[in-house]
C-alpha cells in the first residue's frame, strides 16, 4: 500500500501520487479540459491563461498537464502522452523549459524578475517556455508590474499560466491580458468515484458510504478528500462509515439529531436527558451550540428545496432524517431555533453560564409556548393551522405585526378551547415587551498578534513527522503574540479536534515549532474574537508602488 519513494522511506502523499496526468485524468472540470484539449489538438495557443477556483480542484494539474501538453512530441487528441522525453523531463521538473514559481514565497519577486530577461531566449529542448506561477495573488505590487511588462508584448515561444484561488486580488490589467478558466468546486458524487477508484487501485477497502461520507467532508476540493482518506487508512483495515467518523475524530451527528427530534416532539424532558448525558460525555457547549446552528440550518435547507444536492453535507439516511424533521417543525419553527440559537450563542461567547444557558434555550425550542417573538408565535400558528387542518398555513411576504398574529392565534386556540388557557397567552406577550434588554457586551481587549512567518517551515517539518496532523493543516495559518503559538485552521476544524484529543500531535506540533525558531511556544487556537493581528510592516516599496499607479504613474524598478 505504501509507495516508497527513490530508495529513501518516504511516504507520498496520496494526494501527490495521484496528481492527473492528463487531461482524461482530471474529473469533474470538464469544460475546462476540453477546452484546452481542442486548443492544444488545433495548435491555438494563448499566452496566457488564468486558471482561478477554490482550493485543490486541479489548477496546479491543470497547468502541469498543459505544461506538458504543449511541448510533447506525440501529443494524442491534446493531451500529452506522458512517455516521450519532454513529458517524462517535465514531470520529474528537470525540464528548463518549465519553470514554476511558487509566488507565496519570498523568491516570488526575484523570480519574475529573472523571468523578464530569461524569457527572451528560445526553450532548450521543446517548443514553449511555459511559467507556472502558482498563487498569482500573493505576488507585490512590483513583480506584478513586472509581469505586466512581459504580458504586453509576450516573445512567440512563453506560455504564461497563472494560477490562484483569489481572483480579485490580481490587477484588472493583468486579467484582461489572460485567457481565463474558472475551476468549479467538484461535486461530492464525482469525488467519492475518485476515492473508491484510487482506493481500489491502492488495494484499499473503502465502503461506499465511507467514500460518500469523506467526499462531503471534503466540500468540493478533491486534495481535502485524498489528505483524509490518507488519514483514515494511516492504520490499515476496512474503512467504513464508522472509522471514518472515529479516525477523524468526528462526533457523529446522532446526537444532533437525538436532540433535534426530542425538541422537534415537544418533549422537553427528553431534551435535557439528551443534553444531559452529551454533558457526561464532557461535550463543550459552545462547540455544541455551534453544531446545533449548522444543523438546524441544514434542516431549514432540507425544508426549503425538494432535491438539495449539494447545499447539504450528508449521507443519504440522514437526508430523510432532516426531511422529517424539517416537516414536523415547520419553517417558522426551525426558524425561531435558528434565531434561538444564534442569540445563546452569543451570550456564550460573552461569558453566560454556558450549560445553563443553552438547556435552557434547548427547553424553550421544545415548548412553543415558552417563545416569544414572532418566530415563536407562528410557531405556534403553524402548529396549530396544521391541527385544524387549515388548507394551507398562510404565507406572509411581509413581517407580520404581532398583534395580528396574536389575533390568529387567538382565535386558533379558541377554536380548539384546549390546550392553552388565554392567561397563559397574555403572560407570554408581556414578557416579551417588559424583556430585559441584554446587557451590553463586555469590551474584552484584544491581544495583539502577528503573522507566524515561519509557518510554511513548521508545516514541511510535519508533513515529514506527523502526516496525519499536517493533513489537517492544509490550508493554515498561524500568529504568534509573545509566547503564544495561535493555529487559525478554521471553526471547528479536524486540527482543533487532533489537539484536544491528542497528545501526540501537540507535541509534534510543539517540537515542530522549536526546531524552526529555536523557541518553546505555548500552543492555542486562533480566535478573532480574541485575538487582532497587527499587519506586519509592509515591503516599503511596494508601498510606494501601489501608491503610484493609484496615481496613474508609471514605475519601473531598477535593480
Ligand atoms: N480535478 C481533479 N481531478 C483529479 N484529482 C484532482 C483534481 N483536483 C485536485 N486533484 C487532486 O488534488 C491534488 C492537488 O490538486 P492541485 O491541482 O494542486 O489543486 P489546486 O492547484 O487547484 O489547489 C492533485 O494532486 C490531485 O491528487
Ligand atoms: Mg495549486
Ligand atoms: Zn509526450
Amino acid at each position: 500500500m505504501l509507495k516508497l519513494l527513490g530508495g529513501g522511506m518516504m511516504y507520498q502523499a496520496l494526494y501527490r501520487k495521484w496528481r492527473p496526468k492528463t487531461f482524461d485524468d482530471l474529473v469533474g472540470q470538464d469544460a475546462v479540459s476540453a477546452t484546452l484539449k481542442h486548443q492544444v489538438a488545433k495548435g491555438k495557443l494563448s499566452h496566457a491563461y488564468l486558471f482561478c477556483g477554490t482550493r485543490g480542484t486541479g489548477k496546479t494539474s491543470s497547468a502541469k498537464i498543459l505544461a506538458k501538453a504543449v511541448n510533447c512530441l506525440s501529443p494524442q487528441d491534446g493531451n500529452p502522452c506522458c512517455q516521450c522525453d519532454i513529458c517524462r523531463g517535465i514531470e520529474e521538473e528537470s525540464l528548463l523549459d518549465v519553470t514554476e514559481i511558487d509566488a507565496a514565497s519570498n523568491s516570488g519577486v526575484d523570480n519574475i524578475r529573472d523571468l523578464r530577461e530569461e524569457a527572451h531566449f528560445t526553450p532548450v529542448a521543446g517548443k514553449y517556455r511555459v511559467y507556472i506561477i502558482d498563487e498569482t495573488h500573493m505576488l507585490s505590487v512590483g513583480a506584478f508590474n513586472a509581469l505586466l511588462k512581459i504580458l504586453e508584448e509576450p516573445p512567440q515561444h512563453v506560455i504564461f499560466i497563472l494560477a490562484t484561488t483569489e481572483l480579485h486580488k490580481v490587477p484588472a490589467t493583468i486579467l484582461s491580458r489572460c485567457q481565463r478558466f474558472d475551476f468549479s468546486r467538484i461535486d461530492s458524487a464525482t469525488i467519492a468515484a475518485r476515492l473508491s477508484y484510487i482506493a481500489g487501485e491502492e488495494n484499499i477497502h473503502l465502503t461506499q458510504d465511507a467514500a460518500l461520507l469523506v467526499a462531503k467532508l471534503a466540500d468540493g476540493s478533491m486534495r481535502d478528500a485524498l489528505s483524509l482518506l490518507d488519514l483514515v487508512i494511516a492504520q490499515g483495515g476496512e474503512i467504513t462509515k464508522e472509522v471514518v467518523f472515529q479516525r477523524i475524530g468526528l462526533v457523529g451527528r446522532d446526537h444532533l439529531f437525538a436532540l433535534a427530534e426530542a425538541v422537534a416532539s415537544g418533549d422537553g424532558g427528553e431534551v435535557l436527558k439528551v443534553a444531559q448525558s452529551l454533558w457526561e460525555r464532557s461535550v463543550d457547549y459552545l462547540r455544541l451550540c455551534e453544531q446545533l446552528i449548522g444543523f438546524y440550518r441544514d434542516v431549514m435547507v432540507a425544508g426549503a428545496v425538494e432535491e438539495p444536492g449539494e447545499l447539504i453535507s450528508c449521507l443519504p439516511d440522514e437526508l430523510e432524517r432532516f426531511r422529517s424533521l424539517a416537516r414536523q417543525m415547520g419553517m417558522e419553527g426551525i426558524m425561531g431555533c435558528l434565531a434561538a440559537l444564534q442569540d445563546t450563542l452569543a451570550r456564550m461567547g460573552r461569558g453566560a453560564q454556558r450549560r445553563t444557558e443553552l438547556e435552557a434555550t434547548l427547553v424553550r425550542m421544545a415548548d412553543p409556548r415558552l417563545r416569544t417573538g414572532t418566530h415563536g408565535l407562528l410557531a405556534r400558528i403553524e402548529k396549530l393551522e396544521r391541527q385544524v387542518g387549515a388548507n394551507q398555513p398562510s404565507q406572509t411576504a411581509t413581517p407580520v405585526i404581532p398583534a395580528e398574529l396574536l389575533q390568529r392565534l387567538n382565535a386558533l386556540e379558541q377554536r380548539l378551547a384546549q390546550p392553552f388557557s388565554a392567561a397563559q397567552i397574555d403572560s407570554g406577550v408581556k414578557k416579551e415587551q417588559s424583556a430585559p434588554k441584554d446587557p451590553p457586551p463586555e469590551k474584552i481587549e484584544k491581544i495583539p498578534t502577528e503573522p507566524f512567518a515561519e509557518w510554511s517551515k513548521v508545516l514541511d517539518i510535519l508533513q515529514q513527522k506527523n502526516r496525519a496532523l499536517f493533513g489537517t493543516l492544509v490550508d493554515s495559518s498561524a500568529y504568534v503574540g509573545g509566547d503564544l503559538l495561535l493555529v487559525d485552521a478554521g471553526v471547528d476544524s479536524m486540527f482543533a479536534k487532533m489537539m484536544r484529543g491528542n497528545s501526540y500531535a501537540k507535541e509534534s506540533l510543539r517540537a515542530a515549532v522549536e526546531q524552526v525558531t529555536g523557541k518553546k511556544y505555548r500552543l492555542g487556537p486562533y480566535n478573532p474574537e480574541r485575538y487582532e493581528v497587527k499587519p506586519k510592516i509592509p515591503d516599503k516599496l511596494d508601498e510606494l508602488l501601489k501608491k503610484a499607479s493609484e496615481l496613474g504613474v508609471d514605475v519601473q524598478v531598477k535593480e
